[in-house]
């Protein structure tokens, strides 16, 4: 890197890293990102509220709501304000609340199927609800031309950070939440509807014991295939502390309960109680490895067979609370499983472990079962009228005996998922094979999409859409589209069909899909229209590298690299199976994995042999694949290539100034025209399309590493790749990349790729890998049984009791 490529690499490093996307809209072909100027510097979107009639989408934000219109995602969002006034904010920060949050931050958005949106805030710490009149989009005011309020106690959060949710069961709103100023009391309620009716959870321990709440389903029963006459059912989703045999640390445990539609609580015992909260424990675990996913962050939920509400399936995130590591994975759980647990054996909640043995003799009719025919027609049609002695046990016995159990989809590390969606498809004419795909959104602004098909899950891509410091909060989907948000962004990104598949290599991988590459056309096609020399037993990632075959996969060669001290080097490796890989190295602790990826800080303890294992296949299949090796040594100044080695001080003197004067150049142009100007449109949207990690190494563009340990993430690091060079996301190979910095200085900016400074050794480097990685893809032509039947395989053990005594403290 030539001391005016630094320059240049400053300058755009501020004007054209996605981070500070001068434009407001981007369109890149399908993909359209609103940046927050669009927004008018409304911040910290929350709450996301979909019209799928009007395709209007409703932001809850910051002391205002606004409305989207995504079939024109150009037009400028309507606005409406609703804040705090000046004196409530005051007295909210006397009481030991930051000026930042005592605002009213929007947390509940919902519609009330008259025309109207119920909307609920934080109100500096006092929430409180309001209405929305869709047609003019305002907020109802009252007689003295004041906002008509309502308190907000129990339907939203105090503070503006809470982990909490809420779901609309005909027309009546359901909330998890905590219910007061210290949230320290939390409440699974109906909060709206008929006084007398409004119920909630019983302040117990055994109930809730210091839940996080992450999601909620409406489960509603088909109206047409009902014989039983089950009642609707809703479905919470949380983590809770099981005080387990541990005293020092509290374990927590994810969770699934269920209220049933018309419970209207007792007479005596458990009045405006539930007198069906049932719940029991989810199980994430690759027995392999015997590592536990114990903390969930998010559920989607979705019918296998649409209109089929027993085949619901829910995929939740998981993570885990011991590692330190960032660690994702994604198990799945049908409702039907979920059901059999909540109609199984009850868990004993006493303290010790006596009545293991002689459990408490099942009362009748069954506690905490919903309410349907059999029951009515022996009396029971309402909860009201349920025994005592059935609500004391059900009182007593919240938690059920037999948990939950799958396997993971998918284990990623390095890397943390903070949402998904789950879209399916049809793979087979008749509509009898289906394939899922996810999509995940990472902490870091990223949009992940996965296939599973049977029991072959597949990363095909990964997609940079925000700035680093964006996590993505909401995916959406619309029509064939997502609509990805972020607390200050949004996007509309296409995920049906096979269009949306930039290149060969993306498309190879989505063959299981009904994908494949059209060479002609340079386009990914559906099966639909085949080309007439297809060959359907050819490795589809052959066609993409001209016929030539697949070497040593798992037997990499050894790649030598001569680094500076001080400098950060990335070391790239890709997952391709759903089981994580992990680096081997020398023991430093400035070593840090983003991804597959391995961030090495150079270091005299730091050098030596670097390889990476990637667990391929079933994990019986035994050995992990060798996927990359390094051996890291310093270069010494007799041996070095004069452009890699420059000692620190002509480092800061060539390269940094050059880099900070591109800086601060671009500051100035910047302030000169506000903000990055439109004439840098084009060329921005490009160079994020191009980041397009496409999760093979001929297009591997290592993630811009932004490890708080190393690096501010104050400003956006830019690639080399992305924006200087410009090459487009099929043929940049790189395998590995420094950081324009000196550990003195602690200033991080531009990556230079080392490609470059060892004179393009690193060039055959990635092909090398790129070789690799194909042989592995063979077989993904193959069509595949039902999705059902192969998850039910994948699953571990069914039900599988809890140890004996676990929790016995709650
Ligand atoms: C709101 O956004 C600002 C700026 O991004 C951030 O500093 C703040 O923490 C956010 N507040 C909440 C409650 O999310
Ligand atoms: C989208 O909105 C913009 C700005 O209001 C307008 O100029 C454009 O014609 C609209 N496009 C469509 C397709 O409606
Ligand atoms: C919006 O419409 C409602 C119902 O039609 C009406 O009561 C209200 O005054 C309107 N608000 C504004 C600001 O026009
Ligand atoms: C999964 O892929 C392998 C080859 O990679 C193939 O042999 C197998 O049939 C596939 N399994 C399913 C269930 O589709």
């Amino acid at each position: 890197m030539t001391p005016a490529a630094c320059l240049l690499a400053g300058f755009l490093s501020l004007c054209l890293s996605p981070g500070s996307r001068g434009a407001s809209v981007s369109s890149y072909g399908e993909r359209k990102i609103l940046s927050p100027q669009h927004f008018g510097g409304v911040l910290n979107f929350s709450t996301f509220l979909l019209d799928r009639s009007s395709g209007m989408l409703y932001l809850g934000a910051q002391d205002a709501i606004l409305a989207v219109d995504t079939g024109n995602l150009s037009q400028k969002p309507l606005k409406i304000v609703w804040d705090v006034p000046e004196d409530k904010r005051k007295s909210c920060v006397s009481k030991g609340k930051t000026e930042g949050d005592c605002r009213n931050y929007i947390r509940l958005l919902e519609f009330l199927g008259d025309g109207r949106i119920y909307v609920c805030g934080t109100y500096a710490f006092d929430p409180q609800c309001a209405f929305i009149t869709i047609s003019n989009f305002s907020l109802e005011k009252g007689i003295d031309n004041t906002i008509h309020m309502e308190t907000g106690k129990g339907k939203c959060p105090f503070e503006p950070r809470q982990h909490y949710t809420a779901v609309m069961a005909g027309g009546i709103l359901y909330t998890a939440v905590s219910s007061n100023f210290l949230g320290t009391l939390f409440d699974i309620s109906r909060v709206t509807g008929a006084v007398q009716e409004r119920i909630r959870t019983e302040q117990s321990i055994s109930w809730l014991s210091e839940p996080d709440f992450v999601s909620s389903a409406f489960i509603q029963e088909d109206e047409a295939n009902n014989p039983l006459g089950d009642d609707d059912k809703i479905y919470f989703f949380f983590n809770e502390v099981a005080k387990e045999n541990d005293f020092y640390t509290k374990v927590k445990v994810p969770r699934v309960a269920r209220v049933c539609k018309s419970d209207v609580g007792g007479m005596k015992t458990l009045q405006r109680r539930w007198t069906t909260f049932l719940k029991t424990q989810l199980v994430c675990e690759d027995r392999a490895s015997e590592q536990r996913f114990n903390v969930l962050t998010d559920v989607f939920t979705v019918q296998h067979v649409p209109g089929d509400p027993r085949s619901t399936h829910f995929y939740g995130i998981f993570t885990s609370q011991w590692e330190r590591e960032e660690l994702s994975a994604v198990c799945v759980y049908s409702l039907a499983d979920i059901s059999d647990a909540m109609n199984g054996p009850f868990k004993e909640l006493k303290k010790t472990c006596e009545n293991w043995i002689n459990p408490e003799p099942v009362p009748t009719p069954r506690p905490g079962q919903c309410l349907n025919n059999a029951l009515k027609a022996d009396g029971f049609e309402s909860s009201l009228k349920l025994p005592d002695k059935v609500l004391t046990f059900m009182r007593d016995h919240p938690l059920m005996e037999n948990s939950v159990v799958s396997a993971p989809l998918l284990v990623r590390r390095g890397i943390t998922y903070t949402k998904l969606a789950v879209t399916l498809a049809s793979i087979s004419s008749d509509n009898s094979k289906k394939a899922a795909v996810l999509l995940l959104g990472t902490d870091r602004g990223e949009l992940h999409r996965v296939s599973v098909v049977g029991q072959n899950v597949t990363l095909l891509q990964e997609t940079p859409l925000f700035k680093a410091q964006e996590p993505i909060n909401s995916i959406i989907l619309f029509k064939d589209a997502a609509l990805v948000g972020s607390p200050s962004s949004l996007t509309h990104q296409v995920v049906e069909g096979c269009s949306h598949y930039p290149s060969c290599e993306v498309c190879a991988r989505a063959r299981s899909l009904g994908c494949i590459w059209n060479a002609k056309e340079n386009a990914c096609d559906g099966v639909g229209t085949e080309p007439a020399d297809w060959n359907p037993h050819a490795d589809p990632l052959t066609l993409c590298n001209g016929g030539k075959d697949n070497v040593g996969r798992c037997s990499p060669e050894e790649k030598s690299l001569q680094v500076l001290e001080g400098l950060r080097v990335l070391l790239p490796c890709v997952q391709i199976s759903p089981h994580p890989c992990y680096w081997e190295h020398p023991q430093d602790r400035y070593t840090r994995q983003h991804h597959s990826d391995l961030e090495v800080l150079v270091s005299p303890s730091s050098l030596g042999k670097y390889v990476c294992f990637c667990e391929e296949g079933p994990p019986s299949t035994g050995k992990p694949c060798q996927r990359a090796m390094f051996f890291l040594t310093v270069a010494g100044p007799a041996t070095a290539d004069s452009r890699a080695l420059v000692s620190n001080r002509q480092f800061v003197i060539w390269y940094l100034l050059p880099f900070l004067l591109g800086v601060f150049l671009s500051a100035f142009i910047c302030i000169l025209y506000r903000r990055c100007g439109n004439g840098l449109h084009s060329n921005t949207t490009s160079s994020v399309s191009e980041k397009e990690r496409d999760l093979l190494p001929s297009s591997d563009t290592p993630q811009s590493p932004s490890s708080a340990s190393f690096l501010s993430e104050a400003v956006p690091l830019t690639k080399r790749n992305g924006t200087i060079n410009g090459l487009n996301g099929g043929s940049g190979i790189h395998a590995a990349h420094i950081y324009c910095n000196t550990t003195e200085q602690k200033l991080q900016e531009s990556v230079t790729n080392l490609a470059l400074q060892l004179d393009g050794r690193t060039e055959r480097v990635g092909q090398d890998i790129h070789a690799g990685h194909r042989e592995f893809e063979e077989g993904l032509s193959d069509v595949m049984d039902g999705l059902d039947e192969e998850l039910a395989k994948l699953k571990v053990i069914r039900g599988a009791p809890l140890a004996q005594c676990e929790e016995s403290s709650i």
